[in-house]
């Protein structure tokens, strides 16, 4: 049987293999799909050992997606630019291809799944870290009117600004800059995780504003909290981009896509 695995550190909580078991099961794959807790600096020895084991492709997570990224022989434009790789596998030429598929899962998520266009759209992501990194460019080719990044620590956003500015409209700004209202509000930052939202000036959002958080969980984000009292029109959690990043490695590595829909229902059930 193929094998297959995530990596990460810890990785106990990864739901991972449970997705990808799920996918085999509907697509009649034949492949295992286990995790894998590398030592923090053994990330490149351990999938080295792992692909000689007869590994055919992994997922990465964190803290290694950078690490991915630099020991990857190819890597794909949006794994260039995310400079995070989060599925490896190897090529018919024995190369180890990067491709980053975070940033494709959440556009698939908000557009496929929810059906909202992004097109013409003022979008503002909230961070600049290495989550937000890597759905700039999956979001620009969308083509929104506008995509404006803010972080609490602005030079962050702006090298981000830079960075993407050949492939769209992207500026920077610090939060208490920001002049709304958006279309679509991204919270791509970790402030979710400490149980805080970052302090927005008013006006951001209007009646038909969608909101939408990287994170997700049992109960409402605090950026969903804050985006329902201040009215806007759907706030949304990560859980359709956790599965649809996962199906998205699925296809690269097996050819076949699987249906996401039911999968991202059920674990919905199981985390409420
Ligand atoms: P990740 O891989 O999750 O993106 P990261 O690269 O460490 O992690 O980035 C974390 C992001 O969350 C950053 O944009 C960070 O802001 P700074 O660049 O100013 O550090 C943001 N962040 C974390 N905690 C935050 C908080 N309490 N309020 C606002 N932003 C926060």
């Amino acid at each position: 049987m193929d094998r297959y695995a995530v990596f990460g550190n810890p990785i106990s909580h990864s739901k991972s293999p449970a997705i990808h078991t799920e996918f085999a099961q509907q697509t009649s794959q034949s492949l295992t799909y286990e995790a894998i807790c590398a030592p923090v600096d053994k990330f490149a020895a351990s999938v080295d050992a792992f692909l000689a084991d007869g590994g055919k492709g992994l997922n990465v997570t964190v803290p290694f997606k950078e690490d991915a990224w630099k020991m990857a022989d190819i890597c794909s434009e949006r794994a260039q630019l995310a400079g995070a790789v989060n599925t490896l596998y190897l090529n018919d030429q024995g190369q180890l291809c990067g491709e980053n598929t975070d940033g494709v899962g959440m556009v698939r998520d908000i557009q496929d799944n929810y059906g909202y266009d992004m097109a013409g759209k003022r979008v503002l992501i909230l961070g600049a870290g290495g989550a937000v990194r890597g759905v700039i460019r999956p979001v620009l080719e969308q083509n929104p009117r506008e995509v404006v990044i803010a972080n609490r620590t602005l030079s962050k956003a702006e090298t981000l600004a830079e960075l993407f500015a050949p492939y769209g409209h992207v500026s920077a700004s610090a939060f208490e800059a920001l002049e709304g209202p958006f279309d679509l509000i991204i919270n791509g930052t970790a402030a979710s995780l400490q149980g805080e939202m970052p302090t927005l000036p008013e006006g951001m959002v209007h009646t038909k504003t969608w909101c939408y958080d990287m994170m997700y969980g049992a109960s409402q984000t605090p950026f969903n909290r804050w985006a329902e009292q201040q009215g806007a029109y759907q706030q949304l959690d990560g859980l359709g981009m956790l599965v649809e990043q996962a199906a998205e490695s699925f296809y690269i590595w097996r050819g076949v896509r699987p249906d996401t829909a039911g999968l991202i229902n059920q674990l919905r059930s199981q985390i409420l």
